[in-house]
């Protein structure tokens, strides 16, 4: 990488949280619940480009009731971690690729870019005023989540790109993030809702396609599902992913499959990494369209032995049931599979500097 573009202005704050108390918050963080001391700020305006970059105290935001994105969820946000290995030493998991994603969606949500340079240094700036924060090993595979963000924060209720943008990243020690360990999850087909059509946002990373996804996910929930598996806005037919994660089969014969990217789905950052690595471990893997047919049949039929979810707040998350209207099928007994576990360790030791990284995609905080 390149010199950073953007200097940060350090404001650390004169009343941390004690260390008793954090520590407490780091012997069971959860997911996304508590944040820690400081966070990232910084404007763009046109003239200006951008601005004011600081860490700062963590705090409420001041904006004004006419703030744009509260009215047109003009607003972008990227995942990732920083994780301690076990000489102390702060890193995190292939940065760049997450910053191309940020400008990615800001360019499909008229934001302005940020260059790479800058979003690296933000989470550097950041972890470092806040290094107590990152969960040591005696905590088990914990982790730092970084959450940078973008958002329209000018006055106005015109409809067109903000003349006014404020960027930020805010960390919160994080656990697992389904909290019943690695338990296999259930996923519930939703005959109603659809994430992403050809042409609209389900590539970007965007608040909206969030907010779309919770009606669906209220609907798996009142049928005992813990997610929800979108299909394509046109057929109905081909799988996509979940509200939050991408998906994997595993077959029979050790061969993995995974939707290829189809503009509607988010080009995850774990399921790249996950392509390389099954590979690696002697898998053949190809990104393909899967239809729901095939996927329940080839379970009913033994052909599909295992699925897994994965994303970086989950990492690699087992999927035990698929859920319909009308039936069910259960993958792999509903345990863990061999093959889910394999990968899940390997990505989780190169994480966590436990293994050599091979393909340099781990970065220094
Ligand atoms: N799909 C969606 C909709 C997501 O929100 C995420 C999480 O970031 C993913 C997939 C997984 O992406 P990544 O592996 O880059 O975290
Ligand atoms: C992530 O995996 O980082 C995500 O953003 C998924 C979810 C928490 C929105």
């Amino acid at each position: 990488l390149s010199e950073p573009t953007l200097t940060f202005a350090i404001e650390r704050r004169t009343d941390p949280l004690p260390d008793e108390q954090r520590e407490a918050v780091l012997a069971n963080p959860g997911f996304g619940k508590t944040f820690t001391d400081h966070m990232v700020l910084a404007t763009w305006t046109p003239g200006d480009g951008w601005h004011d970059a600081r860490v700062t105290a963590y705090g409420p935001l001041t904006l004004e009731p006419s703030a744009a994105v509260l009215h047109y969820a003009q607003e972008i946000f990227e995942g990732m971690k920083a994780y301690r290995h076990a000489d102390g030493s702060v890193w995190t998991f292939r940065p760049e690729q997450n910053a191309a994603r940020f400008v990615r969606s800001a360019r499909r949500l008229a934001l302005p870019a940020l260059p790479t340079e800058a979003f690296v240094e933000s989470l550097r700036v950041l972890v470092d005023v806040d290094q107590a924060w990152v969960p040591g090993t005696e905590h088990g595979e914990a982790s730092l989540y970084l959450r940078p963000f973008m958002f329209a924060s000018e006055a106005f209720l015109g409809v067109r790109p903000a003349a006014k943008v404020t960027y930020s990243v805010i960390a919160s020690p994080a656990g697992p993030y389904f909290s019943g360990g690695l338990k296999p999850v259930s996923i519930w087909v939703s005959s109603e809702y659809v994430r992403a059509a050809p042409g609209g946002t389900g590539a970007a990373k965007c608040g909206g396609n969030y907010a779309a996804s919770l009606a669906a996910q209220v609907e798996a929930s009142e049928h005992q599902c813990d997610q929800v598996v979108f299909l394509d806005g046109l057929e109905h037919k081909w799988v996509e992913e979940l509200g939050g994660m991408n998906l994997f089969f595993v077959r029979r014969d050790g061969s993995i499959v995974t939707p290829e990217l189809t503009g509607t789905i988010l080009e995850g950052i774990t399921r790249d990494s996950i392509v390389e690595l099954a590979k690696e471990l002697g898998h053949d893997v190809t990104e393909r369209r899967i239809s729901i047919d095939e996927w329940r049949e080839g379970v009913a039929s033994g052909d599909i032995a295992e699925v897994f979810a994965c994303g970086t707040a989950a990492v690699v998350t087992p999927v035990g049931r698929l859920a319909w209207d009308g039936g069910e099928v259960v993958m792999n007994g509903g345990e863990v599979g061999a093959v889910t576990e394999r990968i899940r360790s390997t990505l989780l030791d190169i994480q966590y500097g436990r293994t050599e990284d091979t393909h340099g995609w781990m970065h220094r905080l």
